[in-house]
């Protein structure tokens, strides 16, 4: 039995699923040859990354198509609906990449406190001869310790995000009205661990009390954040979204940012991606990475033996 990782799929799990008697192909099929090519090799199961998009085209023309799974959270490019009615399994790694999501936004934010984005533009092009000036310009930092981070989406990766954030020495509040109450238990080195337990607040009084807000909630009709919400925000405020591009209102926030109403943002997501607007990719209060959240090796390999599980259980 064929499987089709278009987008990539880590060692770890092409030997668990050679292993299991499945051939593996890495081939990254061009979208509008995908449909011939998963027929002509009669593949059986296509994984996908967020690249490859599996609409009700590939889903009606693949009668060899048995299971789509997708490496990752979002489902976003799949017609799951469709493909399970059409008897399609479809599976994908909701747990696998959470951590790695949390350390990139507290790579955000401690870039953020000590402008870290915007010396690393400007050392390359002015430290030797402007260096005194740009010591004075990113003089003013401050620590993230003692601070206040609000949640807004208390799942997986908001979770993840409390640990390290309480970790640090941070007050964490968050806001998800689907979940009044959690425990969150952080492990440390030497098998201790501590349980804190929190309670949701309304999102109004997250926006008012957070030094700095991260957004871990799954892609949304509405801005999470936009105008309104950004008003109650502290003033000096900085925000992450790590989430999924279109949780925050991009307008709004470049506003925030040239009126100065909030202090930085990190962004890994991005409205209009894969072409994120100018005015973002060019603001120099906003730190910036590619949707590079699950992008780390540990994930990359929990996510591949997580998918090389599923499909031997469900396809042998
Ligand atoms: N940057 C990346 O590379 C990357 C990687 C993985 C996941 N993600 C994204 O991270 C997000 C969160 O993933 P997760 O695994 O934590 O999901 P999850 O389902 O575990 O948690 C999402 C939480 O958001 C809550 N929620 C839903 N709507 C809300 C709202 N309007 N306000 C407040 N809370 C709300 C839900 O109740 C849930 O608890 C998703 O959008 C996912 O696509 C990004």
């Amino acid at each position: 039995m064929k499987i089709l990782a278009n987008d990539g799929v880590s060692q770890s799990g092409i030997d668990a699923l050679e292993k299991a008697g499945f051939e593996v192909l890495t081939t990254t099929v061009a979208q509008e040859q995908l449909i011939n090519f998963i027929n002509e090799n009669e593949i059986v199961g296509l994984l996908v990354r967020s690249a490859t998009k599996v609409r009700t085209d590939v889903i009606d023309n693949c009668s060899s198509l048995k299971l789509i799974g997708r490496g990752g959270v979002g489902m976003d490019n799949i017609d799951v609906a469709y493909a399970k009615e059409k008897g399609l399994h479809v599976i994908n790694t909701p747990a696998a990449s959470s951590e790695s999501v949390a350390e990139l936004v507290f790579a955000h934010l401690y870039g953020g406190v000590r402008f870290l984005y915007d010396a690393n533009r400007n050392m390359p092009l002015d430290g030797d001869s402007k260096f005194k000036d740009l010591k004075k310009a990113y003089a003013k930092g401050t620590e993230l310790r003692g601070k206040t981070l609000g949640v807004i989406g208390f799942g997986r990766i908001g979770q993840s995000t409390a640990k390290i954030a309480l970790g640090v020495g941070m007050k964490v509040i968050y806001s998800d009205p689907y979940m009044d109450a959690a425990s969150v238990s952080i492990p440390f080195f030497d098998g201790q661990s501590i349980s804190f337990n929190f309670k949701s607040i309304s999102k109004e009084a997250l926006l008012k009390e957070a030094d700095f807000v991260t957004v871990h909630v799954p892609a949304q009709k509405e801005y999470v954040i936009g105008k309104t919400e950004i008003a109650l925000m502290k003033d000096g405020a900085g925000i992450v979204n790590a989430a999924r591009g279109g949780v925050i209102d991009e307008v709004a926030l470049v506003e925030a940012l040239d009126s100065k109403k909030l202090s930085f943002a990190g962004l890994d997501v991005f409205e209009s991606e894969p072409t994120p607007e100018i005015k973002i990719l060019m603001n120099p209060n906003i730190s910036l990475t590619p949707h590079i959240g699950a992008a780390t090796g540990e994930a990359q390999n929990r996510i591949g033996l997580e998918l090389a599980n599923q499909i031997i259980s469900l396809l042998k």
